[in-house]
Formats: C-alpha cells, sequence, structure tokens
C-alpha cells in the first residue's frame, strides 16, 4: 500500500485540538522564531577530522533538540529517527543523531555504518565525544550507543548529566540534534524525552502501544511538565485507522492531562521499511521513490516547521538544566 503524506485533517485534528484544550490553545500560537544561524539554509562541514571547534557563523547558535520517543517499544521510533535525520540534513539541516537507547544500539545499523566507538567511551572519559561521532550518510553525524552494556540500560542521574553535558559541547557544530530514546517511561527514555525542545511521541494503532504513549505522555506533562508534546502514528493500514488513533489520543489527553497534544501526521505500515532494516540500508537514501520516502520527508518538513513553546530555547544544554529541575530536583517518573 502506498505511504502518503500527512493529511490535512489530521493537521485539522491538532488546531481544533490545541483551541479545545484547556491550556487556551498553546499550540496555535507561534513560539519564538529561530535562533540566528538556525534556518534551512545549507551549512558546510560537520565535525572537522581534527576535532577542533567548528562554529557556526553567528555566536549564541543553539541546536534544535527534537526527541524521538514512545511508551510501548517496537513502534518504529529508531526508524523514524534516522530517516528523519536524512530528511532534515537534505533539508540543509547539520543533524546530530543521537542513539539514547544507551545498552541497545541499533542506529548505526540503521543507518548502514559500524562505529569503532560508542557512548561507553565517553561515560568512561576514555574518549572524547568528538572523537566518537561518526559521519554517515548525507552528512548526518551519530553519537552510537553500544550493545550489550547492561549498566547502561538505566544510567543515574550523575551519568546522564556527563552525557549531556558532552553533547552539550557538539552544540555549536550542528543546527539539529535528534535523540532516538529507548522505550517506555523508564528514566532514561523521560529525561532524554523532557529535556528535548521537540518531543515526538509515536504510536501505532495496536492498543497496548495507545496505553502505552498515554502512559508516557502522562508521565511527560505531569512529572516533567512538558507543554506540548507532538504525536505521530506509524504503522497504519489507512489513514481513517491512523486518524482513530489520533482521535482516541487526543481524547484521552485532553479529558486528563494539561498539555497540548499536536499530530504531525502518520505513516503506513510499509513493506519497504522493513526490506531496508533487514538489509541495513536507510529507507530514504536506498529507496528515494518510496512513497514512504515522501512521507518521511513530510513529516521532517513538518517538525521544522513547528516552533517549540516559548523558553523552550537552549539547546542540548537545556538536557541539565531541565534534568536538574529549577528546584535542583532530578526529573525521574
Ligand atoms: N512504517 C513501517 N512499516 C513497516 N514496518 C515498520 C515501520 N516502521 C517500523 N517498522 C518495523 O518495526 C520494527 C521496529 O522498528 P524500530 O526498531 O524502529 O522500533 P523502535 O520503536 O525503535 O523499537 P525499540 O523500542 O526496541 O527501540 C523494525 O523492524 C521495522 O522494520
Ligand atoms: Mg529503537
Amino acid at each position: 500500500m502506498p505511504a502518503t503524506v500527512i493529511p490535512i485533517d489530521l493537521a485539522r485534528c491538532a488546531t481544533m485540538a490545541a483551541a479545545s484544550s484547556e491550556d487556551g490553545g498553546r499550540a496555535d500560537q507561534g513560539g519564538p522564531v529561530d535562533p540566528p544561524g538556525d534556518g534551512d539554509a545549507p551549512r558546510d562541514a560537520g565535525i572537522d577530522e581534527a576535532g577542533s571547534d567548528v562554529t557556526l557563523a553567528g555566536s549564541g547558535h543553539t541546536a534544535r533538540v527534537i526527541a524521538i520517543t514512545s511508551g510501548k517499544g517496537g513502534v518504529g521510533k529508531s526508524v523514524i529517527s534516522a530517516n528523519l535525520g536524512l530528511c532534515m540534513a537534505r533539508l540543509g539541516r547539520r543533524v546530530l543523531l543521537v542513539d539514547a537507547d544507551l545498552a541497545l544500539a541499533n542506529l548505526d545499523l540503521m543507518l548502514g555504518m559500524s562505529a569503532r566507538m560508542s557512548v561507553r567511551e565517553v561515560l568512561e572519559n576514555s574518549a572524547r565525544i568528538e572523537d566518537v561521532v561518526v559521519e554517515g550518510p548525507l552528512g548526518v553525524h551519530l553519537l552510537p550507543a553500544c550493545s550489550g552494556e547492561a549498566q547502561l540500560a538505566e544510567i543515574g542521574g550523575t551519568t546522564r548529566l556527563t552525557l549531556f553535558n558532552a553533547i552539550d559541547r557538539l552544540q555549536q557544530r550542528f543546527d539539529t540534534v535528534i535523540v532516538d530514546t529507548g522505550a517506555g517511561i523508564g528514566s532514561n527514555s523521560t529525561a532524554f524525552a523532557a529535556a528535548a525542545q521537540q518531543t515526538v511521541v509515536v504510536v501505532t494503532p495496536d492498543p497496548t502501544s495507545i496505553a502505552d504513549a498515554y502512559a508516557m505522555i502522562k508521565v511527560l506533562s505531569r512529572r516533567c511538565r512538558l507543554e506540548r508534546i507532538y504525536l505521530t502514528v506509524n504503522m497504519a493500514s489507512t489513514p481513517r485507522e491512523a486518524e482513530d488513533v489520533v482521535r482516541r489520543m487526543l481524547d484521552m489527553v485532553h479529558s486528563f492531562l494539561d498539555v497540548s497534544l499536536v499530530p504531525i501526521g502518520f505513516l503506513y505500515r510499509d513493506q519497504t521499511v522493513e526490506r531496508s532494516v533487514r538489509g541495513c540500508q536507510p529507507l530514504v537514501t536506498t529507496f528515494p521513490q518510496a512513497p514512504i520516502s515522501s512521507s518521511m520527508q513530510a513529516l521532517a518538513a513538518r517538525l521544522l516547521d513547528e516552533q517549540p513553546p516559548e523558553g523552550s530555547w537552549g539547546g542540548p544544554r537545556l538536557f541539565w538544566r531541565k534534568l536538574m529541575g529549577l528546584d535542583g530536583q532530578e526529573l525521574t517518573p
């Protein structure tokens, strides 16, 4: 079945939902404009080989941080993160992908890359983050996770702070950081999801995925105090099915939570995705003509069009500011 671009009625859903939500329609109000140097113009060089600083023109540059998360696992977070990264690179963004499923690396495989080092070396202080980050297709860079290091599955607040600080050091080199979190409401996932400027919850039509997505949104809203969360439906069979999922999510969220849930579109279940994953080939570069690749591109453009809520700019530095909270309390579920 062909994939489609984001249907207009889902976008209308978002507007209606925002207008009817208790927050008075925050999602309709434009947030602050992109900071200088955060536009869509293509940029050159990513990380330079020598590891010396490469700063974007204009000081005060901060990267936009987008977290892709979910309640239930296996809903397509990594597929979406990897391909959004590539699509945003096509739009001229300088993208850093962070594989934040720290103990179960797979973004490298999805990008058809093999990484020599991982986040483990950064946390052990045996390598600089600049040397661990690797360049992949379309100039997208990846901070790889590692495979099977159980102690990284749930790291403590101090270790997380070390990681966030390390990512923070890269913020002058990238204008877009996409964080692929692990599934569920574990503290790693919620910390990354809560600290981003834009947090996208991925859900599928599976009822357990819907229930778990709601649980994730509840944690992000109540405990992490997020004001706006984006929603995308993956693996839909029909537009109607995707719309039903969106409506159910909106109904639940607006009945019980004080958060703007903004649907940004859906993706069909498409065998091309499975072929690309099995072949360790990135979807949008290997199958650029596939309808689902167009859908990914539309999703990327839609997300970049959205302005994060006011006060949410700050680049990766925001990770640790939010992590510690204004009151110094660590944000854990
Ligand atoms: N739109 C789609 N159509 C068909 N298959 C898909 C689609 N999206 C994802 N998949 C399949 O679902 C599987 C899981 O995807 P992925 O690894 O991205 O999920 P995840 O949410 O990152 O999982 P985890 O929670 O374990 O990290 C992959 O094998 C992929 O082939
Ligand atoms: Mg994953």
